[in-house]
């Protein structure tokens, strides 16, 4: 799935190469590529070249430090990619989303560029290596060099009659080695998970799962709700013990992407306007009373900006990584820089909110 392109394309030379691969194929590859950086040496050599310290990128949010804003949002699977992440940047990582058993995912092809529009459509359906082969390398890689949070999930075979089970089973397991947990109802490739989005079984599961950890607990939206109702499933959320909301997953509204396929959700360029969208309406309501977190589009400083002047503590992203490469982090948080001090704030958390 991996592009990397050089500069003076539109993306872009980590490969052109990349670009001739099945995107599956890509994905893999990177995340082998840089298991070099595995090699703690490795990572501290290229953390020099692409990490920017700087104590104005710095907050601390339920008691986690995060060196920068900018997060590396469900691109490792299988938690094989932390020393990566950090290597190229970014402030946290979100792994998964991890079911209890393995699963291989919905049948391939599942992933789809959309170069002329920055976009992809994926339909990969949780395919992962399961809590307890992942919880081991979180073992192997504790304590990490950055805040890591968990996507949590349930198996396509679990009804969601036991759903709450599978998503209790694998805080339980894994919350040892978590900063923050994220509870995913929202993706559009699993059937049905979408219906968890409701107010009842919000509360329920964000209460036992608060009876099992005292992690910050959030929840993660689609895009394809109104902000009405999507703001009393957060409440419900809220309700029940979350911490925080990270809005929103990728969008099964599939005018969005011209020649889009009418499965997967769609992700990235063509995806920003609608998540921003309804992340702005929710962060109006809830701005203040939860913690909220944007990913949806987020591909440059001035995206990034946006949404956290708008509400948002924290951004995450996924396919400007893919499409842009290694120095997707690096130039946004050289760029949030600039902004914050053409604006005048010491800190990124002066400029959260600000516009509300
Ligand atoms: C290949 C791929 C796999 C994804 N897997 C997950 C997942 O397992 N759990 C999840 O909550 N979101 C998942 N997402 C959604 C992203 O985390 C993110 O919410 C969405 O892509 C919008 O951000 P972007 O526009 O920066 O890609 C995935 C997205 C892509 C492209």
């Amino acid at each position: 799935m991996v592009m990397w392109m050089g500069k003076g394309n539109k993306h872009s030379l980590i490969s052109r190469m990349f670009f001739t691969l099945e995107p599956e194929t890509a994905h893999e590859m990177a995340i082998k590529g840089m298991n070099l950086a595995r090699v703690s040496r490795v990572s501290s050599l290229m953390g020099l070249s692409y990490r920017i310290r700087s104590p104005s990128l710095q907050q601390t949010i339920h008691g986690i430090r995060f060196e920068n804003p900018v997060g590396l949002a469900c691109f490792d699977k299988n938690a094989r990619f932390i020393d990566g992440a950090y290597a190229l940047g970014f402030g946290f990582t979100e792994i998964g989303g991890v079911t209890p058993l393995a699963q291989p995912g919905n049948p391939k092809p599942r992933l789809f560029r959309f170069p002329k529009h920055s976009s992809l459509q994926n339909a990969l359906g949780f395919a992962n290596d399961g809590m307890e082969v992942i919880t081991g390398r979180l073992e192997d890689n504790h304590p990490a060099r950055l805040p890591i949070g968990i996507n949590i999930a349930k198996n396509k075979v679990t009804p969601n009659e036991d759903a709450k089970s599978d998503y209790l089973k694998v805080i339980k397991h894994i919350h040892g080695y978590a900063d923050y947990l994220t509870i995913n109802v929202s993706s559009p490739n699993t059937l049905g998970i979408r219906e968890l989005q409701n107010e009842t079984f919000l509360k329920d599961v964000f209460k036992s799962a608060r009876q099992i950890t005292t992690l910050p607990l959030f929840l993660k939206i689609s895009p394809d709700m109104t902000p009405e109702y999507a703001i009393e499933i957060c409440d419900a959320a809220i309700k029940g013990g979350a911490s925080g909301i990270v809005a929103t997953n990728t969008s099964i509204d599939y005018s969005l992407l011209p020649n889009a396929k009418n499965f997967g959700g769609i992700s990235g360029q063509a995806l920003k306007f609608k998540s921003a969208k309804l992340f702005k309406a929710i962060a109006k309501e809830l701005y203040g009373r939860t913690t909220l977190i944007s990913v949806g589009g987020v591909d440059s400083g001035q995206e990034a900006y946006y949404r956290i002047r708008h509400g948002a503590s924290l951004v995450e992203l996924i396919t400007a990584f893919i499409y842009n490469g290694p120095s997707t982090a690096k130039r946004i948080n050289k760029d949030l820089l600039k902004l914050m001090k053409n604006d005048g704030y010491r800190n990124i958390s002066e400029a959260v909110g600000s516009a509300l």
